[in-house]
């Protein structure tokens, strides 16, 4: 970072900000008192939040759909049943590099979004030129790839987004959400010990042949504009939650692979500490800088694979690696065909 000498892109806006509405702060202080996993009565949860019986039942039902494990004992007793670390934005803000701390505008630590990306997609409508990172204990819409919902229970797993302004000069985007998959594969390797991290193609973040975490890059502007990038990442960290029921592909988390409950602030911490300097490069070297390194966590490399082009064909042949601009490359009886 220190080559790059990038400027601060708002001066005034260095701390952050958390501007919970007050029914987000009941629901948060509940879960709260009952962090320590222990039994509490109703009674006196509704003593330490300082309101009514009905109302901490509503709150109770509403955490309970929102994903977290909450189980009655005996008559109106209630027990979390995992504890929770919050998103803690002044210890995200500690563990960030020096450097970086000036370049993000603003991080908007919520409570429940519809999806942290949309909620850059809207900041990014009105800032065009700023860093804005939103992190979520829940989404109640969470985005995966092709359309498919990321389920996102309350508290568990890490719900990331970065808007980042590319400006007029857009690097060519072949291999970008590559790029961002490798940054975040090499931080949890390096940053968590997790060796069983592996990368399928493109951007899907998976261990022991499961998906633990994934990749969304949306974009908005366009290339001879403000063009900018909405990187959504969300990571399974340890997802005991009944919602976790509704995901239908093979699924997995850091805390099942590991034994591990690794910090969601830590981690958020450590992948903006990474990502920003690499966003920077991106400009200048491109997917050129990730193709090897993309490659030492490929999974299936070398395998037979099956890949299919517009839904139906499917071409059986060897995966042998990735292009230049990101595709993978698939041997099919010594003829090498790129997807
Ligand atoms: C995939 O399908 O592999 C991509 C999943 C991306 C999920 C993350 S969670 C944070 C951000 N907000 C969303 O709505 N989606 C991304």
């Amino acid at each position: 970072v220190r080559h790059l000498n990038p400027k601060p892109l708002c001066k005034k806006h260095k701390g952050f900000f958390v501007q919970l509405p007050e029914l987000f702060l009941v629901s948060r202080k509940l879960l709260m008192a009952l962090c320590d996993q222990k039994p509490h009565s109703l009674q006196s949860l509704c003593g330490v939040l300082a309101v009514d019986a009905k109302e901490i039942l509503e709150q109770l039902d509403l955490l309970e759909t929102q994903g977290a494990q909450i189980f009655q004992s005996g008559e109106n007793v209630f027990r979390l049943g995992t504890n929770i670390e919050f998103i803690d934005e002044s210890l995200i803000y500690a563990l960030l590099d020096d450097c970086i701390k000036p370049l993000i505008s603003r991080i908007s630590i919520e409570w429940t979004v519809d999806s942290t990306s949309d909620f850059c997609i809207d900041y990014a409508k009105r800032n065009k030129d700023r860093v804005y990172v939103c992190i979520a204990e829940h989404q109640t819409r969470g985005r995966g790839r092709r359309g498919r919902d990321w389920i996102s229970p309350l508290g568990e797993n890490l719900y990331f987004s970065l808007f980042w302004p590319f400006g007029r000069d857009a690097p060519s985007m072949e291999g970008f959400s590559l790029s961002v998959a490798t940054i975040v594969a090499e931080v949890l390797k390096t940053g968590f010990g997790f060796d069983g991290v592996r990368l399928k193609w493109p951007n899907d973040i998976y261990c022991a042949n499961k998906k633990v975490g994934g990749i969304l890059v949306d974009v908005t502007g366009d290339i001879s504009g403000s063009f900018g990038v909405i990187i959504g990442i969300g990571i399974n960290i340890s997802m005991g939650s009944v919602l976790s029921k509704k995901i239908s592909r093979e699924w997995t988390d850091i805390f099942k692979e590991t034994g591990k409950k690794i910090s969601r602030n830590e981690l958020a911490a450590k992948i903006l500490n990474s990502l920003i300097p690499a966003l920077y490069q991106y400009k200048t070297d491109g997917f050129l800088n990730y193709k090897n390194r993309w490659s030492e966590f490929a999974l299936y490399l070398g395998e037979a694979v099956v890949m299919r082009q517009h839904s139906d064909i499917g071409y059986v042949g060897r995966f042998v690696g990735v292009s230049t601009r990101g595709e993978l490359v698939l041997d099919v009886a010594g003829e090498l065909m790129l997807f």
